[in-house]
Parts: structure tokens; sequence; C-alpha cells
């Protein structure tokens, strides 16, 4: 019995509790959705952070959580009722499945097993839970748990895509020890992790949601992905860049109404609706479309991880390996063209916003970079973290300003990323009252 807890005796029903703590998100209510993995243990202290942000939590459980945890442990820590079955008596006169899902401000399912991923990517709402984020019209996080090869079977992959895809948000999982002993990717992120980006982001949603047409009449020019520097016809010198931030840019920025142009290096991403998509091999064609469509440019975002060096004599056909070793033991390399720094010349009145990826000296070379090539600030990108940059669904970045300061931004998806980045550039474009070029 919590008689003490709960104000009233919960086997004739439940008042509910809101949030311990205060904050702009009091009266704000999270559904936190449990499933049957053992990382379900840490899910207690998320909810304790989500009710130190002021948030009103209420849990529904898959019936294989509860296998792992139990309803009361749930019930006493978020202080009120928790939800498995879909069939049984409602606990609260208001509140069944559609209601439950009608209150959410914000839904997030952790530890989210391979099992609700796809039943969601899949369309199936066989229980409490996948019903409820079925019925839901609020940001829906997953925090996923599970073994690693779990997490990289490409049954998975796929489904978490077509999920981010639809809007979806995921954190995690984080490289490290798992449960069954092994080392991988497929740990749950830590609780505070998951908690600074819930509140984050149901923040951002309650302060931007009026202002989705911010960009309106803003010529937007996007760069991403690698450049390929060809040895010969079939070899050449690239890197891992996944061009997934600037994708995530251009999609955000459409999203917000700018007319977005896309430049792109090859991906194995779709390139996004309602944006004019410019597919490109090498530094130099890089350099010359970026070059035709800079004038009508209002904002120039340059994702793109183009190749500083490319072979100077590429050969014209396919080099064998029985071919003389003068033909293939040494490939002289010369510079590709400094795209940022051409563009930082004749910036103008546009704002030119650089990346830099770097595995040391992080911040010092951005602050030198964001003067020497005139850009409005630099996205400063330190590859050598594993689990982040290149190829990964999140990062941690600062953002380096021409008048030196420092903005450290907190670990989060490329996609929310993205958004924190135009919201900088709009700053940027208010602060200087911008005359658009015509
Ligand atoms: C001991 C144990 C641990 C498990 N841990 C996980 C896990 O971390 N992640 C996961 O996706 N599935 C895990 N599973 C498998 C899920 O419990 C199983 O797929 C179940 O059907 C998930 O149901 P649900 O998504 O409705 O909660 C585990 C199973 C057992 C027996």
């Amino acid at each position: 019995m919590i008689r003490g807890y709960d104000e009233v005796d919960p086997d004739q029903g439940f008042a509910t509790r809101t949030s311990s703590g205060s904050g702009p998100l009091t009266g704000k209510t999270a559904i936190v959705g449990v499933c049957g993995g053992i990382a379900a243990y840490k899910v207690p202290e998320v909810i304790r952070g989500l009710m130190k942000h002021g948030l009103r939590v209420y849990v529904i459980m898959t019936r294989a959580a509860t296998r792992f945890i139990t309803p009361l442990t749930f019930r006493t820590v978020s202080r009120n009722p928790v939800f498995v079955r879909m069939f049984e008596e409602p606990k609260l006169w208001d509140v069944e499945h559609i209601a439950l899902a009608e209150r959410a401000d914000l839904f997030l399912v952790v530890p989210a097993t391979a099992d609700i991923i796809g039943k969601v990517a899949s369309g199936i709402a066989d229980d409490y839970l996948s019903t409820t984020i079925m019925a839901c019209g609020a940001p829906v996080i997953f925090a996923p748990a599970m073994n690693s090869r779990m997490w990289e079977n490409p049954i998975v992959q796929a489904n978490v895509s077509r999920l981010e895809d639809l809007g979806y948000r995921f954190i995690g999982p984080e490289r490290g020890e798992l449960a069954c002993g092994t080392e991988g990717t497929g740990r749950l992120a830590s609780p505070e992790v998951i908690v600074d980006y819930c509140v984050g982001l149901l923040s951002k949603v309650l302060r931007d949601s009026p202002a989705e047409s911010d960009f309106e009449g803003v010529r937007i020019l996007v760069t991403a992905g690698p450049t390929r520097e060809y040895i010969d016809p079939v070899r050449f010198i690239s890197n891992a860049s996944s061009g997934k931030t600037g994708y995530e840019i251009a999609k955000a920025a459409r999203r917000r109404g700018a007319q977005v142009v896309l430049i792109s290096g090859p991906t194995a991403l779709r390139p996004p609706e309602g944006v004019e998509f410019i597919g490109i091999k090498t530094a130099d064609e890089m350099f010359s479309r970026v070059m035709e469509h800079f004038p009508e440019a209002h904002v120039v975002i340059k994702t793109a991880a183009v190749v500083d060096f490319t072979p100077e004599n590429p050969r014209p056909s396919k080099v064998k390996k029985g071919d003389p070793p003068e033909s293939w033991s040494v490939v002289k390399l010369k510079k590709t063209p400094d795209i940022l720094a051409s563009l930082g010349a004749m910036k103008g009145d546009r704002i030119l916003v650089g990346f830099a990826a770097e595995t040391e000296n992080v911040i010092e070379n951005a602050l030198r970079k964001v003067v020497d090539k005139n850009l409005d600030f630099v996205v400063a990108n330190d590859v050598s973290t594993p689990g982040l940059g290149f190829g990964s669904d999140q990062n941690a970045v600062s953002l380096v300003y021409r008048d030196q300061t420092v903005e450290t931004l907190p670990v989060m998806a490329k996609r929310d990323l993205a958004d924190v980045i135009l919201d900088r550039v709009k700053r940027l474009l208010e602060s200087r009252n911008y005359d658009r070029p015509e």
C-alpha cells in the first residue's frame, strides 16, 4: 500500500501528482514508455530528473518491462498510476490510451527495445505503449539500449532511419560495456544526457512553435558530404563524412521556410524534399557549383568535408597490379581550391558559416579559421571522439564566433543541431538588420 504517497487508495483510484520540481516546464506532461531491457533499472533516475524540471510523468510499461522492474517502483517514483494493460479498467476517469497520448507534451521511450522500434516503424499498435505512441502528436524520443549486434542489425538500422525520416528522435545508444559482457554500441545514453536532451527539446518546441516560417524569403546554400579525388577512374581519396549534418540543415531550413540549394558530394542519403539538389563528386566540381549559386545566396553553410589534396596527374585509365611501379608507387598531390576562403573574400553582407572537423587543437584552429577565412562562425567538431561526428546521428560541437567567443553545445542529435545553427544564423541576420541582396 502506498497511501501517504498517493492521496487515495490505489485500489480505489488515484489522485494524480504533479512534479516535484519547478521551472519553465512546470505543469507539462511527459509520458515515459518503458520496454523489456536490462537498462529498465536506470529509468527511475530519468524520471526523477524530468520531475526535477517540473514535468509531470506518467509511465506506460510493456508486459516484458514488468519482468525487469515492477510497476510499483514507477508508481512510487512518478507518484502517478502506471499503465500496462490496455483492456483493464481505466485508472483515472479521463485517462485511457488516447487521453494519455493527448496529454503528452513529450513522449520518451526508454529503454527502447529493437521490438518497439520495429513495431512503431511498421505501424503495429498491439499493446498500451505502441498504441499510445501511435496516437501521440507530441515529439517522441527513443533512447535505445540493446546488444550491439542487435543495434547494428540492418533491419533495426532501417527501422531507425525510417522513424527518423518520419520525425521521431533518437538519443543514443552509446558505445561502452554492455550488460551481455561485450563491448560495443548499444548502451543506454546516461540518464543525465537523456534528461538534458528531453528538457532541451521540450523547451525548444515550446519556444519555437509559433515561428516555424522564420526563414521565409531567405535563400540558403548548404554544402554537404565528402568529395572524391580520383587517382584513376576507379580509385579515389576521400573521407568518412556522411553528409548527415548538412542534409539535416537543408531539411530544417526548408521546413522553416527558406529556399534551399544543397550541393552534396556522394552520400548514402536521400535528397530532402523541396530542396534544389546538386550532386557533385570532386572538389573542383564543388567549387564551380558553389560559385554558380553563391551570388544569389543570403546565407552559406558549408558542412562539406572537401578533400584538401587531389592527385596532380590522375591516370586516364585504371592502373593495373601488373603495371610497372613508377605508374602506381607514388601519387603526387596538389591542393584543392580553398572554397571557404574564396567565399570569405567575396562574402559581402552574406552570413557565412564554416565547419571544422579536427582531431586536435579543435578550438584554437577554429578561432583562427573564423578570422582567416572571414566567416561569421565556425562549427568546431572533434572527430576523434568515438560515437560522435562523422557517420553518427549525434554530435557535440562548439560554435566559435568572429569576436572569438566560444559557445559549447551539449551532445545532441544532428537534427537538433541543425536547428540550433539556424537559430544562430537568424540571430545574426536580425542583429545586423540584414539588407538581403537582390
Ligand atoms: C534478460 C533479457 C534482457 C534483454 N535485454 C534487451 C535489451 O536490452 N534490448 C532489447 O531490445 N531487447 C532485450 N531483450 C529482449 C526483449 O525483452 C524482447 O524483445 C521483448 O519481446 C521486448 O518486448 P517489449 O518491446 O514489448 O518490451 C532482453 C531479453 C531478456 C530475457
